[in-house]
């Protein structure tokens, strides 16, 4: 969609800059005048009486006890809750996000009652949950099945696999983890706003479709951060590329479209043109998805965002000649445009009082994480006000100290935009205690007391003052710096878990590669059949073994069973699979030419051999399975008998999914068929390892085989549409060349993924619910969900 747009970008821009020239001006008049120091003096005599409390002994020594480590969400909630402490707690917080990220004023008494509501709601949710292991809280599944309770399943499933690309994408030298997260919160922020626009009698469909788009304008807004603001900071591109890449952007905002991608020169070709590919479809995306009227103000604000960062961008730390406005201007301008964009993004109606506290309360937030960041920043060479200070404040005595600004930034915020407001001024003295004291916990004592001696000493009474707090001051923390750590925490150790069970999975395939070749034992040699060569060519093809990585799993890391002893049971389910590929490959079946990367056995023998090879291989399997010599005959008969029940029902799935021809199953039965011609093979996975365990057949190891069963089928019934020839190994399009019945054929692609997501979830939540946990099922699970092959 190409459209005149009539953007005035630089217009645009030198009116923001004119009024944050004006804040920034006013701000310096207070500061000189010290106005702010009487103010908050005031202010934090009356705040501490809530926050000072003199403890007896027991309560001291109680208090000791339920001494909480914040990285433990739950536990840190259940301890607010038994306290007595979670209602302030939720109320300091949302009304601090209401302020933030809202723009709202505490003192509207219709705000007050959506705050009241809202940590209501929160308060139930935080409480109500006691599974236990709540490192579940933000886990898909639960995310899935909230967004079945608002009818938005298609867009979590859209928006999740954006971010599982995303960070496929994220070029090393740049932080993952904090590229999601960012997304992750920019999403969280224009929903939060469209929640707050939303009138409670919406129909539920005119509901769940404000909620798609908020989601998909937020996904697309969002992306900036990683793949603009992120990647120019960072030293992935060089400084020809960042300037080509920058020159795109600004003509993207300043004409509203996308400049074509013609060439790249730089070695980064690859990444922009996936960048280029996201963004563009971002860009369509917002703009087709807002009003006319809200358009131009969406865009001019975006360069407004764009061009500050650009220009603080390129300072240099050891450029001794900044000017106090040419280091403050541009912060008001960043930090307040970022958040006017999230409002503007969904085009809400324009709001003054809105807009004039989001433009003055933007700073306020920079310089309280502009001061949290110094080391860091100051490592990176960044410029930010602290690190400039910290650096030229010796020989540049006309500098404004930073951290003075702060306190006048609160100050003015309490008393000039929220006209005093005692709960504004609650929350805002609670913030910046907690900022204080955030940092004290995380550079150490030394380190703040010497940030403080160059930073405090402005006014030493005054300082004493918030020293006092920092010390004494108790009820100052906030749900969002939980709620960051704990996805912080969560990303990264799901990830590091995910990767080692990947690691230890490769490991065990390799092992199982390696104990698959078929050797001619006691072979007359007067029989030369081709049987053997045949087997070991379907052996030798690039699977992936799960089904003896399951047992592997299972059996070894579960079970503690001695690895070499199980070693027949892993190359029995190997051959059996593998016996049943062959047959399903055959003309008569799927007639299939390709298979784990290479032609079929029909194609390289002939049907009849390859017949007479998947027969061989099944017989092969039984061999093993009595040849497991290390365990009591009795179980291993159990287990040879469930064994070939198994296998049984396995042909009869087979003999189902070809009588499906051109049929349209109802739901019952493609998962019927689904778990008989594959689901069944993966509870064998499972629970043969447990019967040679002793430990039977568990119920719930065979529900969570089911629906991972299923689940997988349905992955692959997708990969049959969505992927390709060189990735798979095998042929796609198959099931509709043969017109099967599968999960896409009857229910379309966007319902087999959602099917395939409920099953996912059910699958998930019996884990939840086993006695005890059985890690790698999780990681499996997720495994063969986001699988590309
Ligand atoms: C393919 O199984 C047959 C199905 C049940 C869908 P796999 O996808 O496990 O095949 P390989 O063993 O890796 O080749
Ligand atoms: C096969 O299902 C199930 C078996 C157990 C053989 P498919 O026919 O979908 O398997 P692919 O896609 O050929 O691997
Ligand atoms: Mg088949
Ligand atoms: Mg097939
Ligand atoms: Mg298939």
């Amino acid at each position: 969609m190409k459209e005149k747009l009539n953007i005035n970008a630089d217009g645009g821009y030198h009116l923001a800059e004119q009024k944050a020239a004006d804040y920034f001006k006013l701000l310096s008049v207070q500061l000189n005048e010290k106005d702010y120091v009487v103010n908050l003096t005031k202010d934090i005599q009356s705040w501490k009486q809530n926050h000072i409390h003199t403890y007896s002994l027991f309560s001291f020594l109680s208090r000791r006890k339920g001494k909480r480590d914040v990285s433990e969400y739950q536990r840190y909630i259940q301890w607010l809750d038994s306290s007595g402490k979670l209602d302030n707690y939720l109320d300091r917080s949302i009304s601090y996000i209401f302020m933030r990220d809202l723009g709202k004023a505490l003192d509207a008494p219709d705000t007050q009652e959506r705050i009241r509501q809202v940590v209501a709601d929160f308060k139930r949710h935080l409480t109500q949950s006691d599974k236990g292991d709540t490192t579940e809280t933000f886990s898909m599944a639960a995310l899935y099945r909230l967004a079945q309770k608002e009818g938005i399943e298609s867009t979590i499933i859209w928006v999740m696999d954006k971010i599982k690309t995303v960070s496929a994408n994220i070029p090393s030298g740049m932080d993952v983890d904090e590229a999601q997260r960012k997304l992750i919160k920019i999403i969280a922020g224009v929903l939060m706003h469209e929640l707050e626009e939303m009138s409670n009698d919406l129909l539920p469909e005119d509901r769940s479709e404000k909620l798609d788009v908020a989601i998909r304008l937020g996904y697309s807004y969002g992306l900036t951060y990683p793949l603009i603001d992120d990647l120019l900071d960072s030293n992935v591109l060089s400084d020809e590329e960042k300037a080509s890449y920058s020159d795109l952007i600004r003509t993207a905002l300043v004409t509203g479209n996308v400049p074509e991608l013609v060439v790249w020169t730089g070695k980064n070709g690859e990444l922009i043109h996936f960048i280029h590919g996201e963004l563009s479809d971002a860009f369509t995306y917002i703009k087709t998805h807002q009003r006319p009227e809200t358009r131009q103000s969406f865009f001019e604000q975006s360069y407004v965002f764009f061009q500050s960062q650009e220009i603080d961008r390129v300072k240099d730390l050891t450029n001794t000649a900044y000017s106090n406005e040419e280091l403050y201007i541009p912060i008001i301008l960043k930090s307040a445009s970022s958040r006017l964009i999230v409002r503007s993004v969904i085009s809400a109606e324009e709001d003054d009082g809105f807009l004039d506290r989001t433009f003055y309360y933007g700073i306020y937030n920079q310089l309280a994480d502009d001061f949290a960041d110094m080391f860091d920043d100051l490592k990176a060479g960044a410029v930010t006000p602290y690190t400039y200070y910290l650096t030229h404040h010796e020989k540049r005595k006309d500098l404004i100290n930073p951290f003075e600004l702060y306190w006048t930034v609160i100050s003015h915020l309490i008393h000039h935009v929220y006209h005093s407001d005692r709960q504004a001024c609650e929350v805002m003295l609670d913030r910046a205690i907690n900022g204080l004291k955030r940092f004290r916990e995380k550079r150490g004592t030394n380190t703040y007391n010497e940030v403080m001696e160059l930073f405090a000493s402005f006014n030493p009474k005054f300082n004493r003052l918030i020293q006092q707090m920092v010390q004494k001051a108790d009820d100052v923390d906030f749900f969002d710096k939980l709620l960051r750590d704990h996805i912080i925490t969560t990303l990264k150790k799901d990830r590091k878990e995910q990767e080692e069970f990947l690691e230890t999975a490769e490991t065990v395939r390799l092992q199982i590669n390696s104990i698959l070749h078929l050797s001619n034992t006691n072979q007359e040699p007067s029989i030369n059949a081709p049987l053997l060569d045949a087997a070991n060519y379907s052996l030798e093809g690039d699977g992936k073994r799960l089904r003896p990585i399951m047992t592997w799993f299972m059996g070894v890391h579960e079970y503690g069973l001695d690895e070499a002893a199980i070693v027949p049971l892993l190359k029995s389910l190997e051959y059996m699979h593998t016996a049943s590929l062959i047959f399903d490959d055959l003309p008569s079946q799927d007639n299939a030419s390709i298979r784990r990367g290479r032609p079929t056995l029909h194609e390289v023998y002939n049907t009849a051999n390859a017949e007479l090879t998947g027969l061989f291989l099944t017989q092969k399997a039984y061999e093993e399975q009595a040849s497991l010599t290390s365990f009591d005959p009795k179980t291993v008969l159990h287990l040879i008998r469930y064994s070939s029940q198994m296998t049984a029902d396995m042909c009869r799935g087979q003999a189902m999914d070809l009588d499906s021809k051109g049929k349209k199953l109802t739901l019952e039965q493609l998962n019927t068929m689904c778990f008989y011609k594959t689901g069944m093979a993966f509870e064998a996975s499972l629970i043969m390892p447990a019967i040679l365990a002793g430990k039977g057949e568990i119920e719930a190891l065979k529900t969570f085989a089911y629906h991972a069963g299923i689940a997988f089928q349905i992955k692959d019934d997708l990969l049959d549409v969505e992927g390709n020839l060189e990735l798979l190994g095998k042929a796609p399009m198959k099931d509709i060349a043969n017109n099967r019945a599968t999960f896409v054929s009857i229910l379309g692609i966007d319902g087999a993924k959602k099917a395939m997501w409920e099953h996912y979830c059910l699958a998930s939540e019996v884990l939840q619910e086993l006695p005890q946990p059985i890690h790698f099922l999780k990681h499996f699970l997720n495994y063969l969900v986001n699988r590309d092959h």
